[in-house]
């Protein structure tokens, strides 16, 4: 029956931009430290009220139009998120009823910035076992309200956005098109190293976990950034092994969007030159989750990836969780 295509995709990203320049007025920090430290120069922040279901059904119903289908008949609905509208119920089921999908399965999964990789790896497992035949999975983080904007470690990081692709059955026609692998890992030992403590069940929200600023993310990024460049190299070299390729086969990186000398790292892992990854994160900064879909999404409208190549994506985040696919557009 082929393999699981990527039908469409889409995007949704707000409208407000912070810069550097914003943020130089809010903590110790300046333009040429984040740039230099992380290649960051703006990101985006949802206004009043907009929330991630918001920007993960814009992503939905672009990644919808695109695949040329109705969002009607979707048969599920995965969205990867850390930031959900609220804790119960799944974010997901608010996309369903604003793309009018009523009636589909719909569930969230958490697996931070890796989690559209694991996203695509359980959409591609349902339409594989023949369970569903149009799969939505979006990656959607609004991370503004889990940030300590007093907290120049982290708050220069981070913006807000929702990246979505459509998954099919490719049918013998498609090919060798669709999706190849996918190798996913996590690492628990490392979960203190990037978090947010409270607001759970092994601390829930009380006026001392405010008053301590628990509820915001924190992270111990020199050990965040070793594990990054580190597994994401592992483990695209590992789907390129397991595909019997040589990193000379694939056409675009797509690694996640963290930190550009993150970035730069793996390509000297892989022994590729830079210009084979393609970059979006000074317009974004790190969207955790929603980075992969959003960065595809762009580099398709650009025309920098087009139908028939090779794509290898790699990306790492909070759990530590990690993971890589490789994908014939
Ligand atoms: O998706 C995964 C999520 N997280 C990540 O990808 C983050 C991975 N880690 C990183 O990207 C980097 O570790 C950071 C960008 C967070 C930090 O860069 P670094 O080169 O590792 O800097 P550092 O932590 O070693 O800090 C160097 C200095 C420190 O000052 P002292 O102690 O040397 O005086 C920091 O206090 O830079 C200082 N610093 C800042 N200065 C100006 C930290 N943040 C800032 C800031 N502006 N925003």
């Amino acid at each position: 029956m082929g393999r699981t295509l990527i039908a469409g995709t889409g995007r949704g990203l707000p409208e407000r931009v912070l810069s550097n320049a914003d943020l130089e007025q809010m903590v110790d920090t300046s333009d040429s430290w984040i740039v230099e430290r992380t290649g960051i120069r703006e990101r985006r922040i949802i206004a009043k009220g907009q929330t991630s279901s918001d920007l993960a059904a814009t992503a939905g119903l672009h990644a919808c139009r695109k695949a040329g289908i109705d969002p009607a008949t979707l048969d599920c609905i995965i969205v990867s998120t850390v930031t959900p509208d609220s804790p119960l119920p799944a974010t997901a089921v608010h996309v369903q009823r604003k793309l009018g999908a009523g009636g589909c399965a719909a569930f969230d999964m958490a697996a931070a910035c890796a989690g559209f990789i694991y996203g695509l790896s359980v959409g591609d497992a349902f339409i594989a076992r023949g369970q569903f035949k149009r799969v939505l999975v979006v990656g959607v983080e609004v991370l503004s309200p889990v940030i300590d904007w007093e907290d120049r470690n982290t708050c220069v990081l981070f913006g807000d956005g929702a990246g979505a692709a459509v998954l099919v059955p490719g049918g013998d026609a498609a090919g060798d098109r669709g999706l190849w692998s996918t190798h996913l890992y996590a690492d628990g030992t490392m979960a203190d190293a990037l978090g947010i403590p409270a607001g759970g069940t092994a601390l829930p929200a009380s006026q001392e976990t405010v008053a301590q600023r628990l509820h915001y993310v924190k992270m111990n990024g020199r050990e965040v950034f070793k594990h990054a460049v580190r597994n994401m190299s592992r483990a695209a070299l590992t789907a390129l092994e397991h595909n019997g390729l040589t990193i000379t086969d694939v056409d675009t990186v797509l690694a996640h969007q963290a930190n550009m000398r993150i970035v730069e790292g793996v390509a000297k892992q892989l022994a590729l030159p830079l210009d084979k990854f393609f970059i979006n994160l000074p317009k974004y900064g790190n969207t955790s989750s929603a980075s992969i879909p959003i960065a595809l999404d762009e580099a398709l409208e650009a025309g920098r990836v087009k139908q028939g190549d090779l794509l290898l994506m790699t990306a790492l985040g909070a759990g530590f969780s990690w993971g890589s696919a490789v994908v014939r557009l």
